[in-house]
């Protein structure tokens, strides 16, 4: 077990590079299962998420390596098309594999995943999608089995825009028999970068980017060379913790992707400089308090809702954050209280009214994304601030403690093992 222990209050300075994305890389780890040969991904984050994707990619039978942010996987062979609980239960993002093994190998036995931290998360969209491309799903001590002799085209349309699930369908509906149009896709940077690489091995696809995606299926595809686009939701974390301490430079950014963010950050007094794929951010001297809805791309990312409502925590007034994509997604909220925060959750809604100062406190984090917001807590809070259960951190973000320490931060890792 380890924590991590944050002395509050110091203004941060310099640079910070941004890794590549935790949500682009693992689909595209999955779509390297549809072609035969090696497909070598740079810029890997060194991430809990993309060692425990490579961990399952080794289970099924195909030979990775993983060093200095480059990876290697031969997906010649697969021995067990078999996604097994405990590392499906770890990540969520294993259910990715379930397309693509149907796809190539015609069957595939992947464990369901279970609820959340923060809500139930289904999976039927994906089910459904797949079973509309003449897969037969059954539920088999909870593992799910998919099997398909040959996949065949067909026209799907989500109810609603899952990342997820587009990803999966498209993985599958690529190595289809004939057309597959999907109705009201997600269109996440990390999809267009899937979509983007699957062209590269040879998939037909159009309307990348768009919420109508059409795939013409191919019978065979083409392991590639692909590098990982910087990660949206770890440069608006620094983004934001910019925006209350001081003066970043965020290097290595696709600043359109991060649009939504850099708009409220203005908002909210911070100033924000773009120079080709570098962002500085100022921050506010007074931190207007700004509200908050989070939708779909190019809305504002759930992934970043509860660094948001830590910043309003602080600020001059109240602030209402909505989170439309989760409805429960608030675990951080009691934590913030701890430091003083003012916080109350309605619905799906967080009443944020600000304080004059946090006080640092012990506090737990419980997913990563809240473990991100209990760290820029900690930064802006008086005196230290312990965050405990801070494996969270490490599925998501590459070495956190060392990028914010570069940038003037007092904060380190302490093992409780020690
Ligand atoms: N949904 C369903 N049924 C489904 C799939 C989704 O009802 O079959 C619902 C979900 O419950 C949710 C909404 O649709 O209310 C959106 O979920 P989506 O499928 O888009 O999420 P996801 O693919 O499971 C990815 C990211 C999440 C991010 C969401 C939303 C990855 C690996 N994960 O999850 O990232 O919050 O999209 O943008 O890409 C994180 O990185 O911390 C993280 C949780």
């Amino acid at each position: 077990m380890e924590k991590l222990v944050i002395e509050g209050n110091h203004q941060l300075k310099g640079e910070v590079q941004i890794s590549g994305a935790k949500n682009a890389v693992l689909p595209v780890m999955a779509a390297a299962l549809l072609a035969a040969g090696e497909t070598k991904i740079n810029r890997v984050p060194d991430l809990r998420d993309t060692r425990t994707m490579a961990k399952l990619l080794g289970v099924l039978g195909v030979q990775i390596q993983f060093t200095s942010n480059k990876m290697q996987i031969d997906a010649t062979t697969i021995d067990r098309p078999i996604a097994p609980y405990d590392l499906v239960n770890k990540m969520r993002a294993s259910f990715y594999v379930l397309g693509p093994l149907v796809a190539r190998f015609g069957k595939a036995i992947v464990s369901l995943p279970g609820g959340c931290a923060w809500g139930p998360r289904p999976v039927d969209y994906h089910l459904k999608g797949l079973e509309k491309l003449g897969a037969k799903i059954e539920l088999e001590g909870g593992d799910i089995i998919a099997k398909s002799k040959k996949l065949i085209g067909n026209n799907i349309r989500f109810d609603f825009p899952s990342v997820g699930a587009t990803g999966n369908i498209i993985m599958a509906a690529v190595l289809a028999r004939g057309e597959t149009k999907i109705t009201n896709a997600a269109k996440e940077p990390e999809i267009v970068q899937l979509c983007e690489f699957l062209v590269s091995m040879g998939a037909k696809i159009d309307g990348i980017g768009t919420t109508e995606i059409t795939i013409e299926g191919v019978d065979e595809l083409f392991p590639q060379e692909v590098s990982v686009i910087p990660d949206r939701i770890e440069a608006g974390t620094f983004l934001i913790a910019g925006a209350a301490l001081g003066k970043i430079t965020l290097k290595n950014t696709i600043p359109e992707h991060l649009s939504a963010v850099i708009e409220k950050i203005i908002e909210v007094g911070a100033e924000v400089v773009i120079d080709k794929n570098d962002i500085t951010v100022k921050r506010a001297k007074k931190i207007n308090a700004i509200d908050v809805t989070t939708a779909v791309y190019p809305g504002f990312a759930t992934d970043l809702q509860a660094q948001w409502i830590a910043l309003m925590s602080v600020a001059t007034g109240s602030s209402i954050v909505t989170d439309t994509i989760y409805n429960d997604r608030f675990s951080h909220v009691p934590e913030l209280n701890r430091l003083g925060a003012n916080i109350t959750v309605e619905g799906n809604s967080a009443i944020v009214r600000g304080v004059k100062e946090i006080i640092g406190a012990k506090v737990r984090s419980t997913d990563i994304r809240a473990s991100a917001s209990l760290i820029i807590a900690g930064l802006m809070a008086k005196g230290v601030t312990e965050v405990n259960h801070i494996h969270h951190i490490d599925r998501g973000y590459e070495k956190i403690e060392n990028k914010f320490a570069q940038l003037g931060a007092k904060i380190k890792r302490i093992s409780l093992d020690d």
